[in-house]
């Protein structure tokens, strides 16, 4: 049965038998039990489907993973332990040392790090690309060890709009996937399996969790990369020695991706996504998309609040029709924006913190992308590691605060900024 993602938001995923508990249970054991030593060795080999040691898979986070799969229309998905270590695994899944992958830069500040720090001590290179440059110059990136592109769809924090059609048709002109973070826009603003993109990655912890209490990724193939036509993806078509030669995409067809990652990656590496992280966010997502509307709207009104202050000097919102965003967010954000708005308060650095200061109801915090109202300062916060030119690449200003509208009564937020500005 296939349902609007409205419906699958509090349907798909866990599907209770006759006389099952009806919500996903918490299964909080890390070993499961079978009556025979064949049948564990027939799990072992690939060969029966099953859980063996929660590391690899649990039945709670497998029906997450199910919920999260059906969301973005995927043939797979895989939970991990945080967004970080999902576009860890993302990359590191189908690049090794001496290859080189294509990034954008206006991404997120911790992956601007595990791209150009710690993969580059791993031999991986990252090459970063710009919303600027014309196809010509990404294409130039490009060479016979490229295995990926990766952009984040809508950029943290700089607010960009990613093209995916125009960098997934780049992607497979060289016949490598293009891999994109959806953590902003979550499946609810935007399915970007729809415009091409072939593997999609989620920090759990934010939208899809909405209460800023649990850390999670999830990783989602689209099962659409044709990793034998490709001709370069041997760690998928070669036999794999670490598991006594299996051939992903021999042995798994479209789900070769997500197998890869779950027995090889995660067994050897590790960070699992736990049973109760997984109930709760298979919980929280039963209201994502309620959520994501109200978000939505109450931040195109502070967006629109915060264009006409005097103490403002410029706002980021792409669907503001000021913004250089705007016909790439009425092309693929036509349900809405998510709750992200970028400003610059007039006076830099000092007077952003000021105003930051003087807010009652808004929390700074380190987060983004939760149920209740906050901001922070991602040029001393998040972003804080990346020197001036990376921070100028990815789209931040000294003077730039980032505002993340919750759900709360659009009065009392526009009453606690118009209160803080008063103040500076
Ligand atoms: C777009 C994006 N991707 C990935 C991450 C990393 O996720 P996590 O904090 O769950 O490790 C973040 C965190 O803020 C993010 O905003």
């Amino acid at each position: 049965m296939s349902y609007r993602i409205e419906t699958n938001c509090v349907q798909a995923g866990w599907e209770p038998k006759d006389g099952e508990p009806r919500i996903l249970p918490i299964y909080q054991s890390t070993t499961y039990k079978y009556d025979s030593a064949a049948t564990i060795g027939e799990i072992f080999d690939l060969k029966a489907d099953g859980h063996t040691y929660s590391r690899l898979s649990n039945p709670t986070v497998a029906g997450l993973e199910e919920k999260v799969n059906a969301l973005e229309g995927g043939v797979a998905a895989l939970g991990t332990a945080s967004g970080q270590s999902a576009n860890f695994f993302a990359v590191f899944n189908i690049a090794s040392a001496g290859d080189n992958f294509v990034a954008f830069t206006s991404i997120y500040g911790g992956s601007v790090n595990l791209f150009a720090v710690t993969f580059k001590r791993m031999g991986i290179e990252v090459r970063f690309a710009t919303p600027q440059m014309s196809d010509e110059e990404v294409e130039a990136l490009f060479d016979e060890r490229t295995r990926c592109v990766f952009g984040e769809t809508i950029a943290n924090p700089a607010l960009n709009v990613f093209d995916i059609e125009r960098y997934a048709g780049i992607a497979h002109k060289h016949n490598v996937p293009l891999i994109v973070d959806n953590t902003f826009a979550t499946p609810i603003l935007l399915k970007p399996f729809e415009y091409g993109a072939d593997i999609i990655t989620h920090s759990m912890t934010k939208y899809m969790d909405g209460s800023a209490a649990v850390m999670g990724g999830m990783i989602v193939d689209s099962g659409n990369f044709d990793w034998e036509a490709a001709g370069k993806y041997p760690e998928l078509t070669e036999p794999d020695d670490s598991y006594h030669g299996v051939v992903y995409t021999r042995d798994f067809g479209k789900a070769a991706y997500i197998t890869k990652a779950r027995v090889q990656l995660m067994r050897d590496l590790g960070p699992t996504l736990s049973a109760q992280a997984a109930f709760q966010f298979y919980l929280g997502i039963d209201s994502l998309a309620v959520r994501m509307e109200r978000h939505s709207e109450n931040a195109m009104k502070a967006a629109e609040f915060l264009s006409a202050h005097p103490k403002v000097e410029s706002v980021n919102f792409p669907l503001l029709p000021t913004s250089d965003q705007y016909e790439l967010a009425k092309k693929y954000l036509t349900k809405g924006c998510c709750g992200v708005v970028s400003f610059v308060v007039k006076g830099g650095r000092e007077k952003a913190m000021n105003f930051m200061n003087a807010l009652n109801m808004i929390d700074i915090v380190v987060h983004v992308a939760d149920a209740r109202s906050c901001i922070l300062h991602p040029a001393s916060t998040t972003h804080r590691q990346l020197t001036d030119a990376q921070l100028e690449a990815a789209g931040i200003q000294p003077g730039m605060v980032r505002f993340s509208v919750g759900i709360e009564n659009i009065e009392d937020i526009l009453e606690d900024l118009t209160q803080a500005f008063d103040k500076i």
